[in-house]
């Protein structure tokens, strides 16, 4: 017979207070899809980009209590500290933060110029360091939250013409699980998701050829879309995961496994 306690989980959830979700790329393409599905389960979403588009203007006009729109270049240190200052000032505190804003270059590394490096790195890397440090300071004098990165399965698998990418989406990998380290034991969990290829401006790079081979290699036997990785960042910021941190999570249809 175990000593051990047995956590019932409760008959019923009680409704919980809408959350605070900062989206990063929150504008367009799968950062579109989080917002949507934040917004869905009533929760208060902030996102940024550099531009505003047309869904922008829509949840603006839709929710205009519960989502907030700040204009910042996330490579710039000073944006970042805009965009967090802008969420603080509104609603106080972060609950959930998704670094999903991300730039890809293509192009074999022979042939990269400085300015392609710097534009990946900067974003992917630098801005998600900007933004984490910011966001996980606030959730530290809170004892709570959850961080999701946007990670991408070519960060395991490399692919050719994505050398700078494939290196940012490793390094965030790197990050996620330091992160999880150090907040771990204040309440706050870090897990990273690897999409497989999606359906975005993103992946617009690819030809058709391409698009064909990787649907055809893909058990799922589609392209994945938002809603695909929105449902795994609402399964990974749902506070009853409390025990699950450090994690990459690939969904990609089957297609690295
Ligand atoms: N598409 C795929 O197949 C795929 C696969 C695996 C992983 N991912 C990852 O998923 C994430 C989203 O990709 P996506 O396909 O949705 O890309 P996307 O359609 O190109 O959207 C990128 C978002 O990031 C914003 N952004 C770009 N540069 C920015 C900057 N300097 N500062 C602030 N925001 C900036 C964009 O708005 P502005 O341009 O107006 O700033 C936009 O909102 C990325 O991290 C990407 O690496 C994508």
């Amino acid at each position: 017979m175990t000593t051990e306690t047995v956590r019932a989980e409760p008959a019923a959830v009680a409704p919980a207070e809408p959350r605070v979700v900062v989206v990063t790329g929150g504008s367009r393409g799968l950062g579109a899809g989080i917002v949507e599905s934040y917004l869905a389960s009533g929760d208060r979403v902030a996102g940024c980009a550099r531009s505003s588009t047309t869904e922008v203007e829509g949840w603006l006009a839709s929710h205009p209590d519960h989502f907030l729109f700040v204009p910042a270049d996330l490579s710039r240190s000073d944006d970042a500290k805009t965009f967090v200052d802008a969420v603080i000032e509104r609603w106080d505190h972060v609950d959930v933060l998704i670094n999903n804003a991300g730039v890809a270059r293509d192009g074999i590394l022979a042939m990269a110029s400085d300015d392609d490096i710097d534009v990946v790195v900067d974003l992917n890397i630098k801005g998600t360091l900007y933004v984490s440090r910011l966001v996980s300071r606030r959730m530290l004098a809170r004892r709570s939250g959850s961080i999701v990165n946007i990670s991408s399965i070519v960060g395991r698998s490399g692919y050719r013409g994505l050398g700078v990418y494939s290196a940012t989406k490793a390094a965030l990998d790197g990050l996620t699980r330091s992160m999880a380290r150090e907040l771990g034991s204040r309440g706050i969990t870090v897990n990273g998701i690897a999409p497989g290829y999606l359906r975005t401006e993103m992946s617009h790079g690819l030809d058709e050829g391409q698009m064909d081979q990787i649907v055809r290699r893909t058990p799922a036997g589609r392209l994945g879309d938002p809603g695909d990785i929105a449902r795994v960042c609402q399964f990974l910021t749902d506070p009853r995961n409390d025990y699950l941190t450090g994690q990459v999570i690939v969904v990609d249809g089957g297609l690295t496994s």
